[in-house]
C-alpha cells in the first residue's frame, strides 16, 4: 500500500512501500532511523461503525482531522457516506477517493471559485455560512441555484472544550435573525450548524449549544430542516478521559427532539477527532537524553504539533524487550529541528532508565497529528506501516468486546 500523508498534494510526496506487521514492538526491533507512522485500519473501522450505529442521526467525517485517502476509504467502507470538507483541495481529494460520497462544504468563509467548482464539478449542494456576504457569494457562484442546503453557523460557547473554536466563525445569536431569514429565502433546505470546540469534555457542551439554537429558531421564526451539531466529540488522552460517547449521543438526541422543528428535520454531526484519533501512532527514536529531557526524532513540525503548541499530552510506551521494570519518571521531549520551539513539555511518563537508542511509541496521533506534518529543516518521514495490535487507548474496544460477549449462541 502506498500511504500518503500529504494527501492534498500540497507538498512534494515520497512514495514508500508499506508492510503489514502485528505490532509496534516489531517496528522497534527493525531499528528504523526515521520516525515510522503506524496505522490501524481496524481502529478507524470500529470508530466509524460506532458512530454509524449509535449516533441518532447522520455522521459525516470532518476530513481536516486526517485527510489520508486510505482512512477515507476505510470510513466509507464502514458506513460513513458523507464528508465535511473545508477547502477545494479536500473536495477534490474526497471526490477522487470515494466518488459516490456526498460532500458538504462546511467552511463558513470560502473562495467564490471554490464554491463554483464544488457545485458545478463535484455536485456539492450543502454549504455553510455565517454572514450575508457569504450568502451572496454562494448564490453568485452557483448562479442562484435552487437546490442548496444552506447551514447557518451559529456562534456557541467553547467553555467545555479543550480547544476553542468560538472566536473565528459563527454568527452571534443576536445577529442570526436576518441571516436565517435570508438563507431561508435562498435555500431549498435550511440548516443550523455550530461547533462546541474540539475535545468537548462534557455532553453539556451540546445541550447548552442547542439552547442557543432554540433561541435563534424562535427569534427568526423560520422552518429549519437540518440541525448539525458539528464536531467536538472527544477521544481519550492522558489527563483527559471523557464520559462515554453514548452520553453525548443521548444528550444531543434529547435536545434535538425538544427543538421547535418539523418532524422531518434531520440531525447531523461532523466528528473529526473521534473517528480517527485511534487510527495512528508514531514510533520515534531517542537520539539523546539530558536529565529529564529526551531528544527524539519527531516533534512540533512533525506529528507532535499539538503536543508542542497547546501542551497536549499523548500516551507513550517504551518499546523495549524485555520490558523495563524501572518505575516511571516524567520526561519532556525535544524534536529534531534546530528550533527551541520544537519542545513538547508533556510530562510524558516513561521508565526512568530510558536512554539514547531506545524507541518510544506515541499514541493517539491519528487526529491532527499526521495531518500537520511538515518537512521543515529536512526532517519528517512518510514511512507508514499497517499494524494489527490495539491502539494504546480506545473508547471503542471495550464497547466492541461487550457487544461480542452479549451474543447469544443457540
Ligand atoms: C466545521 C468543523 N466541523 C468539524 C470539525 C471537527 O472537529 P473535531 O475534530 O473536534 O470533531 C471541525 C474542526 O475544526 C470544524 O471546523
Amino acid at each position: 500500500m502506498h500511504q500518503d500523508h500529504r494527501a492534498l498534494g500540497l507538498a512534494p510526496l515520497s512514495t514508500v512501500a508499506c508492510n503489514s506487521v502485528s505490532g509496534a514492538i516489531d517496528i522497534a526491533q527493525g531499528k528504523p532511523v526515521e520516525p515510522v507512522t503506524l496505522v490501524r485500519p481496524h481502529a478507524a473501522a470500529r470508530a466509524a461503525r460506532f458512530f454509524v450505529e449509535k449516533f441518532p442521526g447522520r455522521s459525516m467525517y470532518a476530513v481536516k482531522a486526517n485527510p489520508s485517502p486510505e482512512l477515507i476509504q476505510i470510513l466509507w467502507e464502514n458506513g460513513i457516506t458523507h464528508f465535511d470538507v473545508a477547502s477545494i483541495g479536500e473536495v477534490r481529494m474526497v471526490a477522487r477517493t470515494v466518488p459516490e460520497a456526498t460532500l458538504c462544504f462546511m467552511h463558513p468563509v470560502k473562495a467564490e471559485e471554490a464554491i463554483a467548482e464544488a457545485y458545478f464539478k463535484h455536485g456539492v449542494r450543502t454549504f455553510s455560512l455565517d454572514s450575508l456576504e457569504e450568502l451572496d457569494k454562494i448564490m453568485r457562484a452557483t448562479r442562484n441555484a435552487a437546490d442548496l442546503t444552506l447551514c447557518v453557523r451559529l456562534r456557541v460557547s467553547s467553555e467545555h472544550s479543550k480547544l476553542s473554536l468560538a472566536s473565528k466563525f459563527g454568527v452571534a445569536p443576536q445577529d442570526a435573525k436576518p441571516l436565517l431569514f435570508a438563507a431561508r429565502q435562498a435555500a431549498d433546505a435550511l440548516g443550523i450548524c455550530f461547533h462546541v470546540g474540539s475535545q468537548a469534555m462534557t455532553p453539556e457542551a451540546y445541550s447548552d449549544a442547542m439552547e442557543r439554537v432554540r433561541g435563534a429558531i424562535v427569534d427568526a421564526a423560520v422552518t429549519v430542516d437540518v440541525i448539525d451539531v458539528g464536531g467536538g466529540f472527544p477521544s481519550s488522552y492522558p489527563g483527559m478521559e471523557p464520559p462515554p460517547l453514548e452520553l453525548y449521543f443521548e444528550t444531543i438526541h434529547r435536545a434535538f427532539e425538544s427543538l421547535p422543528i418539523s418532524y422531518s428535520a434531520e440531525l447531523w454531526a461532523e466528528p473529526g477527532r473521534a473517528l480517527c484519533a485511534e487510527y495512528s501512532s508514531v514510533v520515534v527514536r531517542v537520539e539523546k537524553r539530558r536529565g529529564s529531557e529526551l531528544y527524539i526524532n519527531d516533534g512540533a513540525y512533525g506529528a507532535l504539533f499539538d503536543a508542542a503548541h497547546i501542551d497536549w499530552r499523548f500516551p507513550v510506551t517504551l518499546l523495549r524487550e524485555p520490558q523495563s521494570t524501572v518505575r516511571d519518571h516524567p520526561f519532556s521531549f525535544y524534536g529534531p529541528t534546530c528550533d527551541d520551539l520544537d519542545h513538547m513539555a508533556g510530562p510524558f511518563l516513561l521508565p526512568a532508565d530510558v536512554e539514547a537508542g531506545d524507541y518510544i511509541e506515541i499514541g493517539m496521533l491519528g487526529a491532527y497529528g499526521s495531518a500537520m506534518r511538515t518537512a521543515f529543516n529536512g526532517f519528517g518521514s512518510d514511512e507508514t506501516v499497517i499494524v494489527e495490535d490495539e491502539p494504546m487507548v480506545s473508547l471503542y474496544a471495550e464497547v466492541e468486546r461487550e457487544a461480542a460477549s452479549n451474543v447469544v449462541k443457540l
